[in-house]
Formats: C-alpha cells, sequence, structure tokens
C-alpha cells in the first residue's frame, strides 16, 4: 500500500473531478441553463465519499482506473441528483449544501428538479455506454445494481419513508429500515459497482456486500450526529435541521452518546467484514474509519 490515506484520497479526488469535467454537458451546450445548473450541483464540491468506496473496492479487484471513473461517477451523480432534491421546499426546504447556496435557491425549483431527472438519467447513459466488463451480462448486472440502489426500494423509497416520518416516533428497527435505504444503498452500490469494474468472487462480493450495509448505515448515523453537534460552517450545510423539521433520527431515539456508540458498532462490524481481504482491503478499511470518525 503506498503512500497514507490522505494522499491517497486526494490525488483520486482530483483525478475524478476532471473526468466529471469532462462527463457532465459543457455549459455553452444548449440548454445552458440547465447544464450549467447540472455543473454547479455536481463539480467543486463533497467528500467524494461514494466515489472513493468504490475506487477502493476496484483496487481490491484489480479493476481499471478508467472502467472506475465511470461506475464512480453513476453513482456520484445519483448521489448530487439526491442532495439537489432533498433540499428542495417540498422536502427538506434548505438553502445551504457544499458550502454554496442550493440548486434551487442559486437557479429555480423547475430548473432544480431538471437538474435532479438529468443527472439519474446521465449515471445510466455512463453506465451503458462505456464497456465496463469483458462479460456483457455482469455490467448489466451493475446497470441493475444501481437502478434498484436509486429507486422505490432504494434511496427514493428511504426517502419516501424519511418525509412520512416527521413529527413520528419510529422504532429503532424503523429508523434502520429507512437509513439503509435512503443512503446506505446507494453507498453500498457504490462499493459493489467498483468490484465489479475487476475481477471478484462471489464469496468477496457478498463479503463487500456487508461491509457497504454497516458503513452504508453507520454514514447516516454520524450525518445525523453531526446535524445536531457540528456547525453550519464546518458541515458546508445548515446545522440543527433535523431538530428544526421534527425528523426522527438516531439523535432523537438514543441521544448522542448511543447514537455515536453504534456508529462504532457498526465500524467494528464493517472492519471484520474485510478480515480475510488483508492488506488489499487498507482503503477501504481507512474509508470506514474517515466515514465513523468524521467532522463533516
Ligand atoms: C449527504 O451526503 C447526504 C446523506 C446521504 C447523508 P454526504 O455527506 O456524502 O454529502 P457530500 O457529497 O459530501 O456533500
Ligand atoms: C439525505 O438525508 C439522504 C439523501 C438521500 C439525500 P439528509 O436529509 O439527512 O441529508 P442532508 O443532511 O440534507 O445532507
Ligand atoms: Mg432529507
Ligand atoms: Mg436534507
Ligand atoms: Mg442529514
Amino acid at each position: 500500500m503506498q503512500g497514507d490515506f490522505s494522499s491517497w484520497a486526494k490525488t483520486h479526488q482530483s483525478r475524478f473531478e476532471q473526468a466529471l469535467q469532462q462527463l457532465l454537458p459543457t455549459a455553452d451546450l444548449a440548454p445552458q441553463r440547465l447544464h450549467q445548473a447540472m455543473r454547479y450541483a455536481v463539480l467543486d464540491g463533497g467528500k467524494r465519499v461514494r466515489p472513493l468506496l468504490a475506487f477502493a473496492a476496484g483496487e481490491l479487484t484489480g479493476a481499471s482506473l478508467a472502467h472506475l471513473n465511470i461506475a464512480a461517477a453513476a453513482v456520484e451523480l445519483i448521489h448530487a441528483y439526491s442532495l439537489v432534491h432533498d433540499d428542495m421546499p417540498c422536502m427538506d426546504d434548505d438553502v445551504l449544501r457544499r458550502g454554496k447556496p442550493t440548486c434551487h435557491v442559486q437557479y429555480d425549483e423547475a430548473t432544480a428538479l431538471l437538474v435532479g431527472d438529468s443527472l439519474q438519467t446521465l449515471a445510466f447513459q455512463l453506465l451503458t455506454e462505456h464497456h465496463l466488463n469483458e462479460d456483457a451480462s455482469k455490467q448489466l448486472e451493475m446497470v441493475k445494481l444501481l437502478a434498484i440502489a436509486s429507486g422505490s426500494r432504494g434511496m427514493a423509497g428511504g426517502q419516501a419513508f424519511d418525509l412520512d416520518s416527521v413529527g413520528k416516533a419510529l422504532t429503532i428497527p424503523e429508523l434502520e429500515f429507512m437509513h439503509i435505504h435512503k443512503t446506505g444503498m446507494l453507498i453500498r452500490a457504490a462499493i459493489l459497482l467498483g468490484a465489479h469494474c475487476g475481477n471478484v468472487s462471489d464469496a468477496q462480493l457478498s463479503k463487500l456486500d456487508h461491509f457497504g450495509k454497516c458503513v452504508g448505515l453507520a454514514f447516516q448515523v454520524v450525518d445525523d450526529v453531526l446535524d445536531s453537534e457540528a456547525d453550519t460552517a464546518t458541515l458546508g450545510k445548515t446545522a440543527g435541521k433535523d431538530a428544526d423539521h421534527n425528523k426522527p433520527t438516531y439523535v432523537t431515539l438514543l441521544g448522542v452518546a448511543a447514537a455515536r456508540e453504534m456508529a462504532q458498532q457498526l465500524h467494528q462490524s464493517a472492519l471484520d467484514a474485510l478480515a480475510d481481504f488483508g492488506d488489499s482491503a487498507q482503503r477501504l478499511r481507512e474509508l470506514a474509519d474517515f466515514i465513523v470518525f468524521r467532522k463533516f
């Protein structure tokens, strides 16, 4: 394993930024305003955790960077679309995202709606127009995986559950269902898509999937904690929104200390799932550390 985690992450983040620049329609292409807004929502911001998970999983399976860029971009485009819609007045009604005005504030609501639509379809266009695996049936599997992770049995379904839960006292299993869907599924898909760009056995896939389930849920538990504990400037999004909007979260159900404890248990289960991989899974372990111990 060469170099430390932070330089590995920086190298991938800056290369990936270039890739996204090129994969998105240029700002001068008609309809210009829509393309400008798509670029605004995707470029120059975000932690890029899902792409990094795809790169780390792909390193483990011997995938090429060219293929991984595409798989990572597909997931990041879906994620960016989910954020644009999540921030709209009909959902969380947020004005700040990634340290900038949200897409509907900077442009307008109709444009933000279309940005989401267009990023989602661009993700699937990328996954189908690039050759990502020697075996065409594997590539079809990848398309299906991202579709399920994004749709009503994945992220969008979790978001529906989230909206329906405002002001309600959920049980822990209900909250877990919501978090696994709205956030966990896409994180899991990032890892599996990265792995599928290389050679991976079914046994390895199931271990990576278990790792993904644990870090995916942990990611949203920590997001809940940070919403209540961190400040707006650090987060680049308005802190304290969950309490303001009466959202049930791990913090409202368990309190901060128990929510943090739960994230740490998930961290341990995630590491356990990687036990058989040895050094080749070091980046995934470091990403699990980042997800659970991050400050933003
Ligand atoms: C925020 O995701 C929304 C959730 C799913 C919790 P991130 O915290 O990954 O947001 P960016 O991409 O870094 O802005
Ligand atoms: C968002 O959850 C999950 C998505 C699918 C976008 P949140 O509503 O908690 O995300 P933030 O806190 O606005 O980033
Ligand atoms: Mg939300
Ligand atoms: Mg939100
Ligand atoms: Mg949140």
